[in-house]
């Protein structure tokens, strides 16, 4: 097998893949609807669901040829019952578009507003629960807030949503089969991810993972999409093994090969090397006088948030070209009104992969005249 050239993405995904990824792509030409095909799906969709510690026969997972922002939209829409509102806790990015999902279907919703960088108060979340609780429908939260990268409480706020009765849905993106979860413990009805993030897939792959008793009832939940109905998804799987439509055949090959090595690794060995990474990332940070816009204890140890610094000759386009250049790649950040750029703890990488960029970044900087340490203001 010959090697291909690695690149570093320190990008919030898709992610840093390893070879035998790649190469699991090319096979021989297949019909999708040859039973063959089906015969992949099938354990594919346990072991996602093993990812999380669910038992298959109350949780399943529905796969969806799309980026992830279409488990977003299939579970909002899909998983709100006629006459109920849906309850999301909004504190970031991908909250923010979950309230814009929740606009363009036109459904009603409330929105929990809370600061960009500190845990939500649960609190407020109890007394909407208690005042309101008759018209909610479900829970949603973002687990990891990728744009700051916030962890958001799931479990507490999963207690919550069950003591009222109510059912959580978590947009775990970017987390899955990174931070252990468990569906039991962690109190998640459903969660979702893609196959470019944290099992370091390729593109073009998303699930939703959840209570077969909740997609069953939601056969009868008002239908307001063809394409991103999860029942509709489910039970044409269910029957025939199959996605209604056309999957993202090569994707889900390199998915098989991702999961395989996923389990290799284990799921404990792998948060400890993203947390190897997370440590050397902030070693750096540290080591430059750079400031994170999140204190430490509330991140969820996958993404720094990294303010620019005071200086007027930093660049963030120059520094990210000459990175890129050497095969690294940075990225902006997503938190309005603040510059900030992001450096991503996924992927396929481990700690002597970000000393080697430290290096590189740091040449950057001195190359653009921007001083060591940086300085604030
Ligand atoms: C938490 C979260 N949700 C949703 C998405 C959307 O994924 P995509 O850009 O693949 O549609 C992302 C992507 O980074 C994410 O981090």
């Amino acid at each position: 097998m010959e090697k291909v050239k690695r690149n570093i993405l320190l990008n919030p995904g898709p992610s840093t893949t390893t070879d035998s990824v790649k190469y699991a792509q090319i096979v021989p030409d297949i019909c999708p609807r040859e039973k063959e095909f089906a015969g992949i799906m099938a354990p594919m969709r346990d072991d996602l669901v093993r990812i999380v510690h669910g038992d298959t026969k109350e949780y399943t997972s529905v796969l969806f040829t799309g980026s992830g922002t279409i488990c977003l939209d299939i579970t909002l829409n899909s998983l709100l019952e006629e006459g109920k509102k849906a309850l999301v806790i909004k504190n970031g990015s991908y909250s923010a578009r979950a309230c814009e999902v929740l606009e363009y279907y036109g459904m009603p919703f409330i929105a929990i507003e809370q600061p960009v960088d500190k845990k939500p108060d649960l609190e407020a979340v109890e007394k909407v629960l208690k005042d309101q609780g008759d018209e909610i429908g479900y829970v949603y939260i973002t687990h990891h807030e990728t744009g700051s990268g916030l962890l958001n409480p799931v479990r507490e706020t999963g207690a919550l949503a069950h003591k009222y009765g109510k059912f959580l849905i978590t947009d775990t993106t970017s987390s899955y089969a990174m931070i252990p979860i468990n569906v039991y413990e962690d109190n998640i009805d459903f969660c979702m991810a893609s196959a470019q993030k944290g099992i370091m897939g390729m593109t073009g792959l998303s699930y939703v993972i959840g209570r077969r008793d909740i997609i069953e009832r939601s056969k009868d939940f008002p239908k307001r999409s063809y394409y991103c109905n999860l029942y509709r998804q489910y039970a044409y799987f269910e029957e025939t093994g199959e996605m209604n439509f056309t999957p993202p055949v090569q994707t889900i090959y390199a998915a098989r090969q991702a999961l395989k090595e996923y389990f290799e690794e284990g799921e404990i060995a792998k948060w400890e090397r993203h947390k190897r990474v997370m440590a050397a990332i902030r070693k750096g940070i540290d080591e430059i006088g750079f400031k994170e816009a999140l204190s430490r204890d509330v991140q969820s140890g996958l993404v720094a948030a990294v303010r620019y610094p005071d200086d007027e000759n930093f660049d963030f386009e120059k520094v990210h070209d000459h990175c890129y250049k050497k095969g690294f790649t940075i990225y902006p950040g997503k938190m309005q009104g603040k510059g900030t750029f992001r450096l991503c703890a996924l992927g396929a990488i481990d700690a002597p992969d970000i000393d080697d960029f430290w290096k590189v970044f740091k040449e950057a900087l001195e190359l653009t005249g921007v001083s060591i340490p940086v300085k604030y203001i």
